[in-house]
């Protein structure tokens, strides 16, 4: 593999922990017969719920149409307003233009990259349904403070958890912490079976709802009551998910710990900002995102991927890409951190001589011999 200046990555992005255990479980699926919409999704979705602590579990195809279905079964649609974060990744706001309605972008906090309830209030609209709280990284967003202004307003709170399976928020972990929850499974998320979505929430009558949207709003065999799609998880993707659950606490002990190493190696490099984990919060690093200084970002950027280190701005904002027009919204935090965040590889199978490369790295290109 090269990066896109031609140099062999040597220290990838996403590296995700998939083993016999997984190619055992999808190969037990293909001998029983049963490919899609059996025992094996049930079971998935019945484990990750149980795991964030939430009544009910749907399986989708994948996170973007999970939110489609989501705002569907909660009657959001055209005239309708959906608050979300720019910076986030691109399906976050498309999956609203899906169902006719209108992602209304609001800002970030600078420290955490996550929605600031202050600019959602600012942008509530007579229109505004719903507000979506991306937990960037892994990191869950201010819920408290956005569950305050979501209730003043008599409107949604639901979470964009697609980055951040076993967070927590004041103890309790993500999935729960709104009306429901989005979550999704690509090879670089923490658990990953390749594609993948689920929908957790505690309503029971939303979850019917979702099950009818995501198989053509079957019924009974071939009586359909209403419009449906076909959104449905694969049995071999469900078993491959039940083995990643059980691995999801060690991965993320391992990324706890490799946290643990890398920033006290970039504290001490003039010019790097480590993420900022806020209070009573935890954070997976499902991505790992510092700041520099706008003036070097890019040259920095450049640099890693030529010393092999696949980095990556992630994410240009949502609100700056030409599906949206390039709108001229004003996010001035979302601006700044666009300009200067680069993410560094931190998937769960990094070596300690891996990170420590990472950290040389960007001491080299900032100019700085680390003591
Ligand atoms: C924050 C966020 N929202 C939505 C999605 C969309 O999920 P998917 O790629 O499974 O459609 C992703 C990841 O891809 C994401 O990171």
């Amino acid at each position: 593999m090269h990066s896109a200046l031609g140099a062999p990555t040597r220290i990838r992005l996403a590296s995700p922990d998939v083993d016999d255990r997984e190619i055992a479980a999808v190969a037990r699926v293909l001998r029983s017969g049963i490919l899609t919409n059996g025992p094996e999704t049930a079971a998935f979705e019945t484990a990750f719920a149980a795991r964030h602590r939430v009544e009910c579990g749907i399986a989708f195809a994948n996170g973007t149409v999970a939110l489609a279905a989501l705002y569907l079964a909660l009657g959001i649609g055209p005239g309708d307003e959906v608050i979300v974060p720019s910076m986030t990744f691109i399906s976050s706001a498309t999956s609203v233009l899906h169902v006719g309605a209108r992602p209304v972008f609001a800002d970030i906090e600078p420290e955490t990259f996550t929605l600031d309830p202050a600019d959602v209030a600012r942008k509530l609209t007579p229109r505004t349904k719903a507000i979506l709280a991306v937990h960037y990284a892994g990191q869950p967003a201010d819920m408290d403070g956005l569950r305050a202004v979501a209730d003043d307003a008599r409107i949604l709170l639901l979470e964009d958890a697609a980055e951040a399976h076993g967070a927590t928020y004041r103890g309790r972990p993500v999935g729960g912490l709104g009306a429901a929850a989005m979550f999704s499974f690509t090879p670089t998320k923490n658990i990953t079976m390749g594609e993948g979505g689920l929908v957790t929430t505690d309503d029971g009558g939303l979850a019917a709802r979702l099950r009818l949207l995501r198989n053509h709003g079957q019924i009974a065999l071939y009586e359909h009551a209403q419009l449906g799609y076909n959104w449905r998880l694969t049995e071999m993707q469900a078993a491959m998910g039940l083995v990643q659950l059980e691995k999801l606490d060690a991965i993320l002990a391992r990324k706890a710990s490799n946290a643990m190493v890398l920033r006290p190696l970039l504290e001490v490099i003039p010019g790097v900002r480590p993420p900022v984990v806020a209070a009573e919060r935890t954070h997976t690093f499902m991505i790992y995102t510092i700041l520099l200084s706008s003036a070097i970002r890019d040259a920095v950027l450049q640099g890693m991927l030529q010393a092999g280190i696949e980095a990556r701005v992630y994410f240009p904002p949502a609100h700056r890409q030409p599906v949206f027009a390039r709108t001229s919204t004003d996010l001035p935090a979302t601006e700044e951190v666009a300009g200067r965040m680069l993410s560094v590889p931190f998937h769960s199978r990094l070596s300690a001589s891996e990170l420590i490369e990472i950290a040389n790295t960007l001491a080299t290109l900032l100019g700085v011999t680390m003591k």
